[in-house]
């Protein structure tokens, strides 16, 4: 599949990125993508006009259109699970009707949405209040993986426009994590968000347990419902987990967990920033939905985000992507993709059940500029492997006083991937170091060590202001970028069978470290650790 795509890579080799910038003055025109509020700008990678024709072609070849269409349409394509993937069901709010199994599910969705903006005013008012009468002043969000990732990604980069109650995440299932979130609030204010499509997962379950344990005595059993909520799509778990069912937000199996930000899994988004930036959160991924589905290919966002990442790592080999956002209210962002990107794509066999015969998805991590900068760039710039960059940054921040420190950052971030390019050659090394007296042997060798290769490719994701708009465009992009590269390695992206097996192990090793069981069974190592660890 990728062999026409190597053999270009191959014969350009020694072309760098600056060749063609320098063959082609207007390649940052002609390689970058202007739709809604974005600027998405991969002129400096070595893409050029045969190599990107040749990308294009391999999503005509894998049928990446229809496979858009019968996803947008409820088709079941994850085949895996016997599912459809309609996420963009949740944010289609003036769209067509979208069916499955022949039924329309948006009455549904405009219902649970009503609700969900009936709830959070009325929170936000103080109309729903604790069992002492209070208004919520927090909100306690409990959840992992995809029912923490999105809402907390999303609640960091919405902060000013959060006007409502303070919310916070609890995921791990290390008792750390609930005991130093739990301790700085009161009961009697505090309102808990259980948050899971499954209601199963052991570590919400068992947080949930101990918030529910830690409000008691101050509530009451009676008061204990009326701090409680929760967003699943099994609604008789919820039951016999004791929550009031007008306080259970609903959604259907055809919404994946690493998708579901925009529905219930979103509450406590909403909560935080009201239920009519919620809407424009919604109406900037519908934004995207609708250019993904109409650009042509060359202009298509998310298409050319994703031909850019499998250009990157599975033809020229690059393992890794490194998500670098300039805006340090996205610093959730990288662990969001992480999710969304690893568990959609780290799959090893395809559609038919055939192994993969080159790599699935990347590694996807990062930090924020430019606190990164000041602790891996290092590497990026001088270490032996390349890492294809992708930065991201506003033109402007919410601070306006503060617009020095944003040119600052704007500033950083732009140089980073001219550098990254441009790279600095043994001439200029040796010349700046000889301007600082070194000669001889020594002038060499310390030049030597202020070598950059360059050549090293970045994207750059350009927006306005990161508005709830704007963020809905984001995530939205990316959601799709994954669909593409999903369907052009052949793979189902909307199952994640890979995290059973820890999960089933993990079960069978609780009793042994409770002295329970014996580890008879188990490896010697494993054998050694629960030795070790055992209480
Ligand atoms: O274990 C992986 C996973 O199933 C993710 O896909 C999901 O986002 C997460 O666990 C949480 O699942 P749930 O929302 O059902 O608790």
């Amino acid at each position: 599949m990728f062999d026409a795509l190597k053999s270009l890579d191959a014969a350009a080799q020694g072309r760098t990125i600056v060749d063609l910038f320098n063959a082609d003055p207007d390649r940052a025109q002609g390689f970058s993508i202007r739709a809604e509020d974005l600027l998405f700008d991969y002129s400096k990678t070595t893409i050029g006009a045969p190599e990107r024709e040749a990308l294009i072609a391999l999503l005509d070849t894998s049928g990446v259109a229809a496979k858009r269409d019968a996803m947008f349409s409820g088709e079941k394509i994850n085949v895996t699970e016997g599912r459809a993937v309609l996420h963009t069901a949740l944010r289609n709010l003036d769209g067509d009707p979208v069916l499955v199994d022949g039924k329309d599910v948006m009455p549904g969705i405009k219902q649970t949405l009503a609700r969900m903006d009936d709830f959070a005013d009325r929170v936000r008012r103080g109309d729903i209040s604790g069992v002492g009468g209070e208004p919520f002043t927090d909100v306690v969000n409990i959840g992992i993986g995809g029912s923490d990732l999105g809402p907390l990604m999303a609640y960091v980069a919405l902060q000013p426009y959060a006007d409502g109650p303070r919310c916070h995440y609890v995921s791990n299932v290390d008792g750390a994590h609930i005991a130093d979130v739990l301790s700085g609030l009161n009961p009697l204010t505090t309102l808990v968000i259980v948050a899971s499509k499954t209601f199963t997962t052991i570590e919400t379950m068992t947080n949930a347990q101990t918030a529910r344990a830690w409000m008691l005595p101050k509530v009451g059993q009676e008061g204990v419902s009326k701090h409680f909520c929760a967003l699943s799509t099994a609604k008789d778990k919820t039951a016999d987990f004791g929550i009031d069912p007008d306080l259970v937000f609903g959604f259907e199996d055809w919404v994946g967990g690493r998708y579901s930000l925009w529905g219930p899994i979103g509450l406590s988004i909403m909560l935080a920033v009201g239920p009519q930036r919620f809407a424009e959160f919604l109406r900037g991924a519908q934004a995207m939905d609708t250019h993904f589905k109409t650009a042509p290919w060359a202009q298509n966002l998310p298409a050319m985000l994703a031909l850019v990442g499998l250009w990157h790592n599975q033809v020229q080999g690059h393992a890794t992507r490194a998500v670098l956002p300039y805006e340090q209210r996205l610093a959730r962002l990288p662990a969001y993709f992480q999710q969304l990107e690893m568990e959609s794509n780290g799959k090893s066999v395809a559609m038919d059940g055939t192994s993969l015969p080159f790599n699935s998805g990347p590694v996807v991590w990062g930090e924020p500029g430019t606190n990164g900068q000041h602790a891996f760039y290092q590497l990026i710039h001088q270490g032996t492997r390349v890492i294809p960059c992708e930065f991201m940054v506003g033109r402007s921040g919410h601070e306006p006083n503060l617009a020095h420190q944003h040119e600052l950052l704007v500033s950083n971030c732009l140089a980073q991937s001219e550098a990254l390019m441009r790279g600095r050659s043994l001439e200029e090394a040796t010349e700046i170091m000889r301007k600082k007296g070194f000669e001889g042997a020594e002038l060499d060798r310390q030049a030597r060590h202020r070598v950059f290769p360059g050549n090293r490719p970045s994207t750059t994701l350009a927006y306005e202001k990161l508005t709830p708009f704007v963020l809905g465009q984001i995530i939205a992009l990316y959601e799709h970028r994954v669909f593409v590269e999903g369907v052009v390695l052949g793979i189902n992206s909307y199952d994640q069978w890979g995290v059973e097996l820890g999960k089933e192990l993990a079960l069978a090793l609780q009793p042994v470290l409770a002295g329970d069981k014996d580890g008879a069974d188990k490896d010697g190592s494993t054998r050694m650790l629960v030795d070790f660890l055992k209480v």
